[in-house]
Order: C-alpha cells, then structure tokens, then sequence
C-alpha cells in the first residue's frame, strides 16, 4: 500500500470520528461511536493499524508516527465528548430540558394575620390622631401596678395570674421586682412619665397571663392600649373614638354599648361591647384615667383629664375574619395562616 493513500486515510478517520463524537446526543450515541472507531477488535483505527503491514518497509517509520497522532486525536476527541455529556451539555439543545412542563411556584411569604391586624389598628387610629408609642414586655412592678393605682394586697398581683420572673436564690423575703407585663397600660405611665400633656397615644403588643389555653384564651396575646389626655377629654369622647373605630375595623353596621365595671387605674370604669351578627361582644375595658395615676406621673389632674383604653386584638381579628380558636394563630400551620 502506496504510503501517500494510507496517510489520506488517517486522516479521514481523524475527521470523521471527531464529527460523529461530537454529533451524539447521549452516553449511548457516543459509546456507539467509540465502538465504531476505537474498538478493539474491529474498530476503524484497529483496521488502519492492520493496513500497516502493506506498507513498504522504508515508510514505515513514517507511517507508524501519524498512526499513533492518529490514535491520539481520536482518543482525544472521545474524551472531550465524554466530558461534554457528563456535565450535562446534551449537544446544541439540551435533552433533559422539556420547555413544555408548568414551572415550580414559588410559595410567596406573608405576614401573620395578628401583624396585619395591628398594622390595620394603628392605621385607624392614626386617622383618628393616635400616635404608636411602646413599651418593654419584662416589666416592673412599678409600671405594671404601682402607679397604675393597684396596690400590693389588690388580687391583681396575685402569682398564680401573673408571670413573675424568678427570684431565686434572692432569699425568701424578697418580692418578685419584674415579671411578664400583664396589660399594655403600662406604656400609659411610661408615656405620661416622660411626655408632657397633651397625649394621644396607642400602644400595640404582647401581654402574658397564665391561662390554661382553649379557644378563646392563649397565656400570651396582644392588646391595644389607648390613652387622650387634655384639657376637657370626656367620657363621650371616649365613646366617640372607639365608636368609630369599631365601625372602621368591624363595619357601619356595628354598634356599641358600655357597662359599668371597675378598672383601679379608672374612674368611672367600663367594659366596652359591640352589638354584631345578633349579639353582644366585649371588645374591652376603657375609662376616665384616675386623678391618682395623673397624680403618680406628675400631671395636675385638676388641669388635664384623660380617657384609656384597651382592647384584645386577637379577638377583633377572630371577629373579622371569622376564626373560632385562638390557638389556631400560634400552631404555625401555614395552611391556616396563607388564607390571610
Ligand atoms: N388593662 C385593662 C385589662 O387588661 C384594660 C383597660 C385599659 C381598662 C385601659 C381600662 C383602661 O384588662
């Protein structure tokens, strides 16, 4: 065999196996090809090698040099479209991709419906002229009673309906300094304590009670303190406000009524109720703000009267949007909370 023929050979085979490797779409396609080229009994390259024999013996040393180029190549060739599917390039169109399959949604994260209940609150009350203000939940007894006008022996202090933080190792004798606030009326005395009147003022947040949870209590939820202190706030302002706040957040259709009750930080005291679907509802305690917590935080009750306020959110948002378990709120179970 003329040298000249065997070398065009070669490098047709070169040629040609680089296009068929590089055209297979798959593992597969590629493994037949390599069996087509470099297999060993009777791939084409092992047939070239056969026709070496033939050669005249002078051409030899020439022949076998692009022989082994050759084999190179081609080797090289098989292993560049080995890598080329292995990481995931399937040719000019991507055969894992099927264009037609619906994509994956993204699950879109929302706020709890209490957040967006209390951001609904104060934007209410902002129109209303309310101002949000806050408080700490750990609490001193100060804050949380004292200059709220109930004094030590008062039951509301009582441990066993309150979160007392731990004094242990303090001695026996010592009372419990701060504990879980129990009501959002202490942000009143921190506001008034270092605010001049007027004020008008709502604070929003968590209050703790040791309550065995059930569906309409939970030992933590969140109340709306309101507090309008100036000169001439009276009880019919009360009413007002908290009138058109019902009807703002519950509908035109809701009216409202008070009940005598007794509140040590009030005086005179109601429970406050809103009248919906058939029945009455108490929506919670208000009244005129008593001359000794004026007093407690250094304002002249004589030139200023005021009136307060406050209010279970959880239950406005359980009205609203018709939830029937308090603890629905506080199991975290997203197929309850992306409904709002
Ligand atoms: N702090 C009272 C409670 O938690 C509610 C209240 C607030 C009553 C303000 C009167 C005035 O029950």
């Amino acid at each position: 065999m003329a040298l000249q023929e065997f070398l065009q050979e070669l490098d047709q085979l070169v040629t040609e196996a680089k296009s068929s490797f590089s055209d297979a779409a798959d593992m597969d396609a590629l493994e037949a090809s390599r069996i087509e080229f470099l297999g060993a009994k009777n791939g084409r390259l092992k047939s070239a090698q056969k026709m070496m024999g033939g050669i005249d013996k002078p051409d030899k040393p020439e022949a076998g040099k692009t022989f082994n180029a050759t084999k190179q190549a081609i080797e090289a060739a098989f292993e560049e479209a080995s890598e080329r599917l292995a990481s995931g390039g399937g040719g000019d169109v991507d055969s894992t991709f099927d264009a037609s399959l619906p994509g994956s949604a993204f699950r879109i994260g929302r706020l709890h419906p209490i957040t967006q209940t209390i951001e609904e609150l104060k934007d209410i009350m902002g129109r209303l002229g309310f101002s949000v203000a806050d408080g700490p939940e750990i609490e001193d007894i100060r804050h949380n009673f004292e200059a709220l006008n109930i004094p030590n022996e008062h039951p509301a202090r009582d441990p066993l309906d309150n979160f007392y933080l731990a004094t242990a190792g303090l001695g026996d004798d010592v009372l419990p300094q701060w504990l879980m606030r129990s009501q959002t009326s202490t942000v009143q005395i921190r506001v008034m304590e270092t605010t001049p009147p007027p004020v008008r003022i709502i604070s929003l947040g968590r209050v703790y009670r040791p309550d065995t949870a059930d569906a309409t209590h939970y030992p933590m939820f969140h109340q709306m303190e309101g507090l309008w202190i100036d000169e001439n706030v009276t009880m019919s302002d009360l009413k007002t406000v908290l009138r058109l706040f019902a009807t703002s957040y519950l509908g035109g259709d809701v009216s409202i009524r008070f009940r005598p009750s007794f509140f040590p930080f009030t005086e005179p005291s109601v429970e406050a109720d809103y009248y919906w679907n058939d029945q009455w509802i108490e929506f919670g305690g208000a009244g005129m703000v008593d001359p000794n917590v004026l007093k407690e935080v250094g304002y002249d009750p004589e030139e200023v009267t005021g009136f307060a306020f406050g209010l279970g959110v959880e239950r406005l948002c359980m009205r609203r949007h018709g939830v029937t378990d308090i603890r629905e709120f506080y199991k975290n179970d997203v197929r309850f909370l992306e409904q709002f």
